[in-house]
């Protein structure tokens, strides 16, 4: 995770690092630091502990000033979040190195090197890699072949930008296993782990593959394969403007993506649906002839995603009569299961980096599942990249590390799957102009439930001072009740857990109390009789009980019960709709304790380490 910067260009570069890692803050935040060759070509590097601003106000303090740096906002696997432990890290002030990922192998590199008489000043695994990179300057490389020698000796994972005094107009960026992308200017060009860092210097990208080494100069890029080789990379434009990851008139980046899902929801399923049905193109041209051989479904994703996926796994088997399980992809991943090639393999992910998943992609397609889709948020990312089918979800730069845009139009993207996959099973015609129907009215009842947000605001106070809170649901609303106590835990931490309404009795019954807050989504359908009895259980042991209720599902508050209505809604699309109470109440909740909401203690966004 980390948040990877670099640029090279005709002007003062720190500004466009600094702005970079401002959009990279998402990635990791618990220290940051840059370093630039000023006009001497000698390196100057600053480095603090704490967020992008605490940086900014070093350089205000101190400036450093070059037109080529590297720079790195830092989530700490190896070592604690410190200034000596923050990127870059330097060797002899010959070279300096920002990376992100893991290196396995970095205590035997580490030893070796002491025995060659390097000193180590951090307790990272980075530090290796800008050793070995002195180490072949030392020899005799130049940067280029120093880079991609010491890469050959790296075990795991990295995105690295690496820069040297010997040839300060160079910067040399390398990647396996984690994202990097170069931004081209014109006579300028950067490097960053993700487009959004670099929208106000450029449209313009060229994505790294797998196991690429990129020599950039103000003269232009030359890639290099793992094996050495020059390779072309095509460029690309991005669709996005430098002000689709601002803030705007909201005060927190998770309200502005709450609010804008009707509008998501909307852009995913612009161009997929016509005259009441799913274009099954829209998951790409090969799509047909795979899903005619698709007999299951097995869906692996990591956090929120995995809480779509689990969702899915209703719509699938309930409404389209497909076999379907789902897994986390940390589990999957070392599990070794039976795997039946006519399985689809569906990777869900926001970012389409996370380390989890794309490793459980890759096993799952080394154990023999046939084909395999992924439902992701970010173009030509990893999982898009490894994927025989790519259906996007297009919510948008999602900033806040608490996920909400994403899953509900991860949502929409799963249940467009279920109606092509269900086509050749259980569903019919009229099924599916009835879902057509039902996803495409969804933006409109979306904007409904955000119109509720005042009074859960005022709800949201009865939390403030609990410690831990229960999340009830039966069916497909037990994964929203998963999903609502995630993301209480996340930015307000309390501590939330979520059950399936009908297993309280088996155990967290024990739990209940007037100091314990329980949160149930309660809509109209055939499992709404029995929820109730439920809640019963809950009221006679002196709960107190928040109810998100549809409309017509004959609740009122009471004693022990606050009822909040919700619109009527059909049951299929429900889970979608009842989530968004829940994201408000989570946030709000986190308003009130004060916590950093978009940017919450010990998380990152994008995880691509294992
Ligand atoms: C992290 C994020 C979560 C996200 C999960 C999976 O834990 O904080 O919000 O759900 O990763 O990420 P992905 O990008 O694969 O959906």
């Amino acid at each position: 995770m980390c948040g990877i910067v670099g640029a090279i260009a005709q002007r003062e570069v720190t500004p466009i690092l600094l702005e970079g890692l401002r959009r990279l803050e998402y990635r990791g935040y618990d220290s940051a630091g840059l370093a630039v060759l000023n006009r001497k070509a000698e390196l100057e590097r600053l480095r603090t502990t704490g967020k992008v601003a605490e940086l900014a106000q070093a350089l205000a303090a101190t400036p450093v000033s070059g037109m080529i740096g590297i720079a790195h906002t830092r989530w700490a696997t190896h070592g604690k979040p410190s200034e000596s432990n923050a990127h870059p890290h330097v060797c002899e002030n010959q070279a300096a190195v920002v990376h992100n990922g893991i290196i396995e192998n970095f205590e035997a590199l580490r030893s070796s090197q002491k025995a060659q008489g390097y000193t180590f000043t951090s307790d990272t695994d980075t530090e290796v890699i800008v050793h070995q990179v002195h180490r072949h300057l030392d020899k005799g490389d130049d940067l280029l072949g120093a880079v991609q020698n010491a890469c050959k000796e790296l075990e795991g994972a990295y995105a690295l930008g690496v820069i040297s005094i010997d040839e300060p107009g160079r910067l040399i960026a390398a990647r396996r296993g984690s994202p990097l992308v170069i931004g081209v200017g014109i006579g300028e060009y950067f490097i960053a782990s993700d487009v959004a860092a670099l929208l106000p210097v450029t449209q313009r990208f060229v994505f790294l593959e797998e196991g690429d080494i990129a020599d950039i100069t103000a003269n232009g890029v030359t890639i290099f394969d793992a094996y050495g080789n020059k390779v072309e990379r095509k460029e690309t434009l991005s669709e996005l403007s430098a002000d689709a990851v601002e803030r705007g008139e909201y005060r927190h980046y998770m309200l502005k993506e709450i609010f804008e899902q009707p509008r998501a929801i909307a852009d995913t399923l612009e161009g997929r649906l016509y005259q009441g049905r799913v274009l099954e193109v829209a998951f790409g041209a090969a799509a047909a002839e795979v899903f005619d051989k698709v007999q299951g479904v097995h869906i692996i994703a990591c956090g929120t995603s995995f809480h779509a996926g689990l969702i899915a796994r209703h719509w699938m088997e309930s409404l389209a009569g497909i076999p379907c399980s789902v897994e986390v992809a940390s589990e999957f991943r070392y599990r070794k299961p039976v795997v039946r090639n006519s399985s689809l393999i569906v990777t869900i992910s926001q970012s389409g980096e996370t380390a989890d998943t794309l490793a459980g992609l890759k096993e799952a397609k080394r154990l023999g599942f046939g084909q395999s889709l992924t439902i992701c948020n970010v173009p030509e990312s990893s999982l898009t990249r490894e994927s025989d089918l790519v259906l996007m979800t297009r919510a948008g730069p999602e900033i806040g590390v608490a996920s909400t845009k994403a899953f509900t139009t991860q949502l929409v993207a799963l249940m467009l799957l279920t109606i092509v996959l269900g086509r050749r099973f259980a569903l019919n015609d009229e099924m599916e102009s009835q879902l057509v129907k039902q996803l495409m009215h969804l933006p409109k009842e979306i904007e409904g439930v955000l119109g509720l947000d005042d009074k859960i605001q005022t709800l949201a106070e009865r939390f403030a001072d609990k410690h831990n809170a229960l999340f009830l649901g039966r069916g497909a609303q037990y994964p929203v009740a998963m999903e609502g106590a995630l993301k209480l835990k996340e930015i307000s931490y309390i501590h939330a857990e979520a059950y399936p309404a009908g297993e309280l009795k088996h155990g967290p019954l024990a739990l209940v109390d007037a100091s314990m807050p329980v949160v149930v989504v309660a809509p109209n359908n055939e499992l709404l009789e029995k929820l109730k009895s439920n809640l019963q259980e809950v009221g006679a042991r002196g709960g107190e009980m928040l109810v998100f209720a549809d409309e017509d599902a004959g609740m009122s508050s009471d004693e022990s019960t606050t009822v909040l209505p919700v619109a009527p809604t059909d049951d299929c699309v429900a889970p979608i709709v009842f989530t968004v109470p829940l994201q408000l109440l989570a946030y709000h909740v986190a308003v009130l304790k004060g916590t950093d909401v978009d940017q919450p203690r010990n998380l990152a966004k994008s995880v691509t380490v294992e």
